[in-house]
Protein backbone atom coordinates (compact mmCIF):
# COMPACT_ATOMS: atom_id res chain seq x y z
CA UNK A 1 0.00 0.00 0.00
CA UNK A 2 1.38 3.67 -0.64
CA UNK A 3 0.25 6.39 1.25
CA UNK A 4 1.38 10.24 0.99
CA UNK A 5 1.18 12.80 4.00
CA UNK A 6 1.17 16.06 4.10
CA UNK A 7 0.69 18.74 6.80
CA UNK A 8 -2.83 20.43 7.00
CA UNK A 9 -4.72 23.10 8.87
CA UNK A 10 -6.59 21.19 11.15
CA UNK A 11 -10.19 23.32 10.89
CA UNK A 12 -10.12 22.58 6.66
CA UNK A 13 -10.06 18.48 7.58
CA UNK A 14 -13.38 17.40 7.07
CA UNK A 15 -14.71 16.69 10.89
CA UNK A 16 -16.36 13.29 9.38
CA UNK A 17 -13.73 11.65 7.78
CA UNK A 18 -11.29 12.94 10.95
CA UNK A 19 -13.77 11.57 13.51
CA UNK A 20 -13.66 7.77 11.53
CA UNK A 21 -9.97 7.68 12.04
CA UNK A 22 -9.92 8.25 15.34
CA UNK A 23 -13.11 5.62 15.83
CA UNK A 24 -11.38 2.95 13.21
CA UNK A 25 -8.08 2.90 15.25
CA UNK A 26 -9.06 2.89 18.24
CA UNK A 27 -8.09 6.28 19.94
CA UNK A 28 -11.38 7.39 19.82
CA UNK A 29 -12.39 5.32 22.80
CA UNK A 30 -9.89 7.86 24.36
CA UNK A 31 -10.76 10.74 23.09
CA UNK A 32 -14.45 12.98 23.40
CA UNK A 33 -15.34 11.90 19.90
CA UNK A 34 -19.00 12.33 20.67
CA UNK A 35 -18.92 16.08 21.05
CA UNK A 36 -18.27 17.76 17.78
CA UNK A 37 -17.85 20.79 18.83
CA UNK A 38 -14.88 20.02 21.68
CA UNK A 39 -13.38 18.04 18.44
CA UNK A 40 -12.95 20.49 16.01
CA UNK A 41 -11.40 23.43 18.66
CA UNK A 42 -9.49 20.43 19.62
CA UNK A 43 -8.67 20.45 15.74
CA UNK A 44 -8.26 23.70 14.95
CA UNK A 45 -6.44 25.06 17.72
CA UNK A 46 -3.63 22.59 17.58
CA UNK A 47 -0.87 24.50 15.37
CA UNK A 48 0.95 21.04 14.17
CA UNK A 49 -1.90 18.66 12.27
CA UNK A 50 -0.58 16.35 9.45
CA UNK A 51 -2.04 13.36 7.92
CA UNK A 52 -1.68 10.17 5.66
CA UNK A 53 -3.47 9.30 3.00
CA UNK A 54 -3.56 6.31 0.48
CA UNK A 55 -3.98 6.62 -2.85
CA UNK A 56 -7.25 7.37 -3.50
CA UNK A 57 -7.30 9.77 -1.09
CA UNK A 58 -8.92 8.50 1.54
CA UNK A 59 -7.98 9.74 5.10
CA UNK A 60 -5.86 6.42 7.18
CA UNK A 61 -3.83 8.95 9.99
CA UNK A 62 -3.57 11.96 12.04
CA UNK A 63 -1.06 13.49 13.83
CA UNK A 64 -2.19 16.11 15.84
CA UNK A 65 0.38 18.63 18.03
CA UNK A 66 1.42 21.80 19.39
CA UNK A 67 4.61 23.31 18.79
CA UNK A 68 6.80 25.95 19.45
CA UNK A 69 8.96 25.23 16.35
CA UNK A 70 12.17 25.99 18.56
CA UNK A 71 12.14 24.08 21.72
CA UNK A 72 9.14 21.31 22.05
CA UNK A 73 6.17 19.92 19.93
CA UNK A 74 3.48 17.98 22.46
CA UNK A 75 2.19 15.46 20.41
CA UNK A 76 -1.85 15.14 21.32
CA UNK A 77 -2.90 12.45 19.58
CA UNK A 78 -1.37 10.00 16.63
CA UNK A 79 -4.21 7.50 15.10
CA UNK A 80 -3.54 4.97 12.30
CA UNK A 81 -7.07 3.28 11.04
CA UNK A 82 -6.98 -0.59 12.11
CA UNK A 83 -6.47 -1.89 8.78
CA UNK A 84 -3.80 0.36 7.91
CA UNK A 85 -1.83 -0.44 11.03
CA UNK A 86 1.75 -2.01 11.21
CA UNK A 87 2.85 -0.60 7.90
CA UNK A 88 5.10 2.13 8.57
CA UNK A 89 2.32 4.99 8.77
CA UNK A 90 2.80 5.68 12.21
CA UNK A 91 6.39 5.53 12.02
CA UNK A 92 6.48 7.80 8.65
CA UNK A 93 4.13 10.35 10.54
CA UNK A 94 6.42 10.82 13.16
CA UNK A 95 8.85 11.48 10.81
CA UNK A 96 7.24 14.08 9.14
CA UNK A 97 6.13 16.03 12.13
CA UNK A 98 9.96 15.65 12.98
CA UNK A 99 10.66 17.22 9.96
CA UNK A 100 8.26 20.23 10.48
CA UNK A 101 9.98 20.66 13.91
CA UNK A 102 13.18 20.13 12.95
CA UNK A 103 15.95 20.29 15.71
CA UNK A 104 12.68 20.32 18.60
CA UNK A 105 12.11 17.32 20.42
CA UNK A 106 8.66 15.50 20.58
CA UNK A 107 6.85 14.73 24.10
CA UNK A 108 3.53 13.24 24.31
CA UNK A 109 1.62 10.61 26.76
CA UNK A 110 1.28 7.05 25.61
CA UNK A 111 -2.46 5.48 25.68
CA UNK A 112 -1.62 2.42 26.95
CA UNK A 113 -2.20 -0.12 24.01
CA UNK A 114 1.03 1.86 22.65
CA UNK A 115 3.30 1.85 25.46
CA UNK A 116 5.91 -0.45 23.81
CA UNK A 117 5.29 0.99 20.56
CA UNK A 118 6.71 4.50 21.47
CA UNK A 119 10.25 2.35 22.00
CA UNK A 120 10.69 1.26 18.86
CA UNK A 121 10.54 3.78 17.34
CA UNK A 122 13.38 5.74 18.91
CA UNK A 123 11.23 7.23 21.92
CA UNK A 124 12.90 7.13 25.56
CA UNK A 125 11.13 7.20 28.77
CA UNK A 126 10.77 10.04 31.08
CA UNK A 127 9.97 9.28 34.64
CA UNK A 128 8.54 12.55 35.71
CA UNK A 129 5.49 13.07 33.75
CA UNK A 130 2.78 15.13 35.45
CA UNK A 131 -0.53 15.89 34.90
CA UNK A 132 -2.54 18.58 36.03
CA UNK A 133 -6.16 17.53 35.34
CA UNK A 134 -9.14 20.02 34.87
C1 LIG B 1 0.13 3.33 17.72
C2 LIG B 1 -0.03 3.59 16.23
C3 LIG B 1 -0.15 5.08 15.98
C4 LIG B 1 1.20 3.06 15.51
O1 LIG B 1 1.10 3.33 14.12
P1 LIG B 1 1.41 2.17 13.05
O2 LIG B 1 1.33 2.76 11.70
O3 LIG B 1 0.53 1.01 13.36
O4 LIG B 1 2.91 1.79 13.44
P2 LIG B 1 4.17 1.51 12.47
O5 LIG B 1 3.73 0.68 11.33
O6 LIG B 1 4.87 2.78 12.19
O7 LIG B 1 5.02 0.62 13.46
C5 LIG B 1 6.43 0.72 13.64
C6 LIG B 1 6.88 -0.49 14.44
O8 LIG B 1 6.19 -0.54 15.70
C7 LIG B 1 5.42 -1.76 15.81
N1 LIG B 1 4.14 -1.43 16.47
C8 LIG B 1 3.06 -0.82 15.93
N2 LIG B 1 2.09 -0.66 16.85
C9 LIG B 1 2.57 -1.18 17.98
C10 LIG B 1 2.04 -1.27 19.30
N3 LIG B 1 0.81 -0.83 19.61
N4 LIG B 1 2.81 -1.85 20.25
C11 LIG B 1 4.06 -2.29 19.96
N5 LIG B 1 4.63 -2.21 18.73
C12 LIG B 1 3.89 -1.65 17.75
C13 LIG B 1 5.23 -2.22 14.39
O9 LIG B 1 5.02 -3.61 14.34
C14 LIG B 1 6.52 -1.80 13.74
O10 LIG B 1 7.55 -2.72 14.07
P3 LIG B 1 8.77 -3.02 13.07
O11 LIG B 1 9.55 -1.75 12.95
O12 LIG B 1 9.51 -4.12 13.74
O13 LIG B 1 8.14 -3.42 11.77
C15 LIG B 1 -1.27 2.88 15.64
O14 LIG B 1 -1.12 1.49 15.79
C16 LIG B 1 -2.58 3.32 16.26
O15 LIG B 1 -3.24 4.21 15.74
N6 LIG B 1 -3.00 2.66 17.37
C17 LIG B 1 -4.28 2.95 18.00
C18 LIG B 1 -4.37 4.35 18.54
C19 LIG B 1 -3.32 4.66 19.58
O16 LIG B 1 -3.14 3.92 20.54
N7 LIG B 1 -2.61 5.75 19.35
C20 LIG B 1 -1.58 6.19 20.24
C21 LIG B 1 -2.08 7.30 21.10
S1 LIG B 1 -0.82 7.79 22.26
Amino acid sequence: MSWKIERVEGADLDLDEVLEVYRASGLGERRPIEDRERFAAMLGHANLVLVARDEPGALIGIVRAVSDFSYVTYLSDIAVTLGQQRSGVGRALIAATQAEAPGVKIVLLSAPAAVDYYPRIGFTQHNSAWVLNP
